[in-house]
């Protein structure tokens, strides 16, 4: 089961060296193979998908896969190209408006539930604008003045995990759209969740009361949320060693979980009403494809599977995860928690399986700064009404993650792999 060293290490290709004594060849190369093995990614986890499936916008949350594709170029051109390059001529002056986010520095940008509705350009046309931008990213890591090499590698640096994130979204997005289809279609027939590990996932993890240093504490890449480092008082708590599995979920629904209002936090029972929940996202009950035997199926990347109970729970929302520990006589864990006991490696599945819901809200940690500039944009101005995720999930890239690493949603989000833990006071 993947534990917290895989993971570890993110793409970095600035940290902690200085421009003039390590601009030579093999740093260039060596940032020319990360760029091309990230870009290569996306490409290859678009391949399965059609032209058709490449447009679609299932809900204004959810992006098209050619959108995912430009966008990320778009980033590459708008933040590296066109300050670095001398006289670099956008590939073409009408995509800064279709293909920015929420950059607002970046200029005007078109509406967020309307991504859908870009048949054009194609995605043929998308290709050409990623060939364009590759070719002019790589021509600038191999040609940038020993001086600057510095600079323009932190931009790349960022650009390759901002990819990443957007590779983890071309798979719950599509995943997302394909379960609004009546066929249920299959992304990848191979495609399943990794289950439970080896190691003894019973039982909770001591941690004792005491200040601890969390956040990011090295001189690898994270992203600005991450940072400062600071200390803060954890415990004493148990952290489980296990994930929330869809037996557990099941007991929990025997249970009437979802019909019983002092289970709840009150957004999340106005939710429960609104959105008719019942069971986890992607969940369904008696329309298997090979025979309806009145069990519940869910919707994969592997189309329309019967529910393991072995398996994590998966595309739960922050209320959901909630209203479970509570009825299981227990909490979400902190992320400072979270965190420690991931340092401690006293966590099966913390990275590659599902994200884990925190109790924490998104907020600033005591000093931070957002970086200079349109990039500050990336993540500070989205902490409020959010909650914090950690780990990382089965979508998540390879080396992505990290124990610092703060991912967050809004409550009722559970279109991405999201599960979770608990954690348990001392009587
Ligand atoms: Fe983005």
């Amino acid at each position: 089961m993947a534990q917290t060293a895989p993971f570890a290490t993110g793409i970095a290709l600035a940290a902690a060296a200085s421009p003039a004594s390590d601009a030579g060849p093999d740093r260039r190369d060596a940032a020319i193979a990360a760029f091309r093995e990230v870009r290569r990614e996306t490409e290859r986890r678009a391949a399965p998908l059609s032209a058709e499936d490449q447009v679609i916008q299932s809900m204004a949350d959810a992006s098209p896969t050619k959108w995912h594709r430009a966008h990320t170029t778009w980033f590459f051109e708008q933040f590296l190209l066109v300050p670095n390059v001398d006289g670099y001529r956008p590939f073409d002056q009408r995509f800064a408006f279709l293909f920015n986010s929420y950059y607002v520095a970046a200029g005007p940008r078109h509406a967020r539930p309307k991504r859908g509705l870009i048949t054009r350009p194609s995605a043929a046309e998308v290709a050409a604008y990623r060939a364009h931008v590759d070719a002019a990213v790589e021509r600038l890591i191999a040609d940038a003045a020993p001086a600057s090499l510095a600079d323009v590698l932190k931009v790349v640096e960022i650009g390759l995990n901002h990819e990443q994130q957007h590779q983890e979204l071309i798979l719950t997005d599509i995943l997302h759209a394909f379960a609004e289809n009546p066929d249920s279609p299959v992304y990848d027939a191979a495609w399943r969740l990794p289950g439970v590990g080896a190691r003894d996932t019973r039982g909770f993890a001591p941690i004792p009361e005491g200040i601890r240093t969390v956040g990011h504490q090295d001189k690898s890449f994270c992203f600005d949320n991450e940072e400062p480092a600071h200390r803060t008082l954890v415990g004493p708590v148990g952290i489980a060693r296990g994930l929330v599995t869809n037996g557990d979920w099941l007991a929990f629904m025997a249970d009437r979980g979802y019909e019983r209002p002092e289970l709840w936090l009150s957004d999340g029972w106005a939710t429960v009403a609104a959105e008719g929940w019942r069971a986890p996202g992607y969940w369904r009950q008696g329309d298997q494809a090979d025979g309806d035997d009145g069990g519940w199926s869910v919707m994969t990347l592997a189309g329309l599977v019967p529910v393991d109970p072995a398996l994590p729970a998966c595309h739960l929302s922050y209320y959901e995860a909630d209203a479970f520990a509570r009825w299981a006589g227990k909490h979400l864990p902190s992320e400072a928690e979270w965190e420690v006991a991931a340092r401690g490696n006293e966590l099966d599945a913390a990275f590659g399986v599902v994200w884990q819901w925190t109790r924490s809200a998104y907020a600033p940690y005591p000093g931070y700064r957002p970086v200079e500039g349109a990039l500050g944009e990336y993540n500070g101005k989205f902490m409020v009404n959010q909650m914090v995720l950690r780990g990382s999930s089965c979508a998540t890239p390879r080396g992505h993650a990290r124990a610092s690493y703060r991912n967050f949603f809004p409550p009722p989000a559970r279109w991405q792999f999201t599960g979770l833990r608990l954690a348990d006071f001392p009587a």
